[in-house]
């Protein structure tokens, strides 16, 4: 089916391709929402401040009491609005910010995030929402987060009567075109958020390397990116040496994905996304205990994410070049798998030689099919890498899943994906590339190894990428805790989150170009 004729997502007048059939209505009003006949008109108020409601529905809101509501954070209210004057709207649904002071663009998705549970809760399939504060990120944020927190995983369950949201309509005085612009960005990044969680989301024996360059040429065909995918015999033409050990032990057959756009000038670099995408991470013969296990199919969760921006960079027409680079491969142990001690050559492209790899432990596997894909990006003239990767448990012990860890060895580059991941609410904390780091993955045998002490492993990790990206501006996020949680959050279900797509989007959105790494390390 072409792309023009399915699936479209109508924002106000304008429509547009979606990948999700599950799609949402958006539509953008400047008239009041409650003399229109919605199920339900939710209205965002701050504490101790009255909710702006039209005068016949103020006595029976002033009766309330502060526990029923008073805008307190989390707050929400149901008010049937039957008989009131002037109100087409059949309910009201009042929504706590909490203090003025407080509040954050990221609370305002959260309070959303809630709203949309709610109203699938209720039945209810469409609403129209009123800011508290009417700007063009709040009518974004809303916008994302109820596309965000309408997604689950249930594609092999049967169908639940809980329905999805099918309309939203927000009310807005902000400029009509600007507004529009707001929503459609907001709409993509938040969809291709929940197309690359719905392909993270799959288990091993759905998706396997060769899935996923299926995905990829499948994608390239439908937002038209350019794709080349290197299967098993082309790199082993090539010589790469670290997809081909660790894909080595599956029946799965490792591939390199690599998918272009171009939205900048002809002459300029791209800008390089690179995805750790192991799809079932069994530790190889360094293979890992039982326990959770299962959560290793999420170790391709850095790969789906480039899928998801290549898709979103596309359909926003951004205006820079990119090159989306996947690393691809199955970690298991068999008898044809690489083992401890074996001595791995990393792909070399138009290097003299290619880096070597003492491997000392099969389970730390990421960084080894990531030397690849990082030197492939290099050699294809990229200004600057950025890599994505479930690399570390030693990331997920230091922060958790509220933060990636962040590496880069360009501070501006490190400060700008910083400040996207505030903006986004994907937060990414920085840790060191201290040189003395390097000092632990120092191998008799080899250029290094892929293990270092039991101390500081994602720093190790990075280190160990570190090298690979020479003087090209790299940045390293460690999405091991971020890429799936094990609790729902207000605008997350468990499972994969989609970290790092609409963080990336806002990092190209405001793309500032960095300077070459000094000394290549
Ligand atoms: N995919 C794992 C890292 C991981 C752990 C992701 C927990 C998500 C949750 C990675 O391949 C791995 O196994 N890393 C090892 C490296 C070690 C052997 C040096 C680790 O962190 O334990
Ligand atoms: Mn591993
Ligand atoms: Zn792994």
């Amino acid at each position: 089916m072409g792309a023009a004729s399915r699936n479209l997502t109508p924002v106000d007048d304008a429509a547009f391709d979606t990948y999700n059939p599950g799609l949402m209505n958006i539509r953008l009003v400047n008239q009041s929402l409650f003399t229109q006949p919605l199920p339900a008109v939710v209205v965002f108020a701050f504490q101790k401040e009255p909710p702006a409601v039209p005068a016949s529905l103020k006595p029976a809101l002033q009766r309330l009491t502060a526990k029923e509501f008073d805008g307190s954070d989390r707050q929400l209210l149901l008010v049937h609005t039957v008989g009131k004057a002037g109100v087409r709207a059949a309910r009201l649904l009042l929504v706590g910010l909490g203090k003025p002071a407080d509040f954050t663009i990221e609370k305002l998705r959260r309070a959303t995030g809630n709203v949309v549970k709610r109203l699938r809760d209720l039945g209810l399939d469409n609403a129209g929402l009123q800011l508290q504060t009417d700007t063009a990120e709040a009518v974004g944020a809303v916008v994302e987060a109820a596309i965000l927190a309408d997604y689950k995983f249930a594609e092999f369950k049967a169908p639940e009567p809980t329905g999805k949201l099918k309309g939203l309509t927000i009310f807005t005085k902000l400029e009509l075109a600007a507004a529009k612009r707001v929503v459609h960005c907001a709409q993509i990044g938040a969809e291709s958020a929940n197309y690359t969680r719905a392909i993270a989301d799959l288990p091993g024996n759905v998706v396997y390397p060769a899935v996923l360059a299926d995905r990829a040429r499948a994608l390239a065909s439908e937002v038209n990116l350019t794709c080349t995918v290197f299967d098993k015999a082309a790199l082993e033409k090539d010589g790469f040496g670290g997809l081909l050990a660790v894909g080595g032990g599956s029946s799965r057959e490792p591939h390199l994905i690599a998918l272009e756009y171009k939205g900048g000038p002809a002459d300029q670099k791209p800008i390089a996304v690179v995805g750790k995408a192991i799809t079932f991470d069994s530790g190889g013969i360094s293979i890992k205990p039982g326990d959770r296990m299962d959560e290793m199919k999420f170790d391709k969760s850095g790969g789906c994410a480039v899928l998801g921006i290549m898709r979103a960079a596309a359909l926003l027409k951004l205006p820079v070049n990119l090159l989306g680079v996947i690393a691809a491969a199955e970690n298991m142990p068999s008898a044809t798998s690489y083992r401890p001690g074996d001595i791995v050559t990393s792909y070399k492209g138009t290097d003299p030689r290619g880096i070597t790899i003492e491997i000392l432990n099969t389970d730390a596997e990421g960084r080894v099919v990531l030397g690849d894909a990082i030197v492939y990006a290099r050699q294809r003239g990229v200004q600057a890498i950025v890599d994505y990767a479930t690399l570390t448990g030693g990331c997920v012990v230091a922060l958790g899943s509220l933060a990636a860890g962040l590496f880069s060895t360009n501070a501006a580059l490190g400060a700008q994906i910083q400040a996207a991941g505030e903006r986004t609410g994907e937060r990414c904390w920085p840790l060191p590339l201290w040189p003395e780091y390097r000092e632990t993955i120092k191998s008799d045998v080899a250029d290094h190894k892929n293990c270092g002490s039991r101390w500081a492993s994602a720093i190790a990790g990075a280190v160990f990428l570190e090298k690979y990206a020479g003087k090209v501006p790299w940045a390293h996020i460690d999405i091991a805790g971020t890429a799936n949680i094990t609790e729902e959050r207000p605008y997350l279900a468990k499972g994969a989150t989609g970290f790092g797509v609409r963080l990336t989007l806002e990092l190209l959105s405001q793309w500032q170009a960095v300077e070459p790494v000094a000394k290549a390390k």
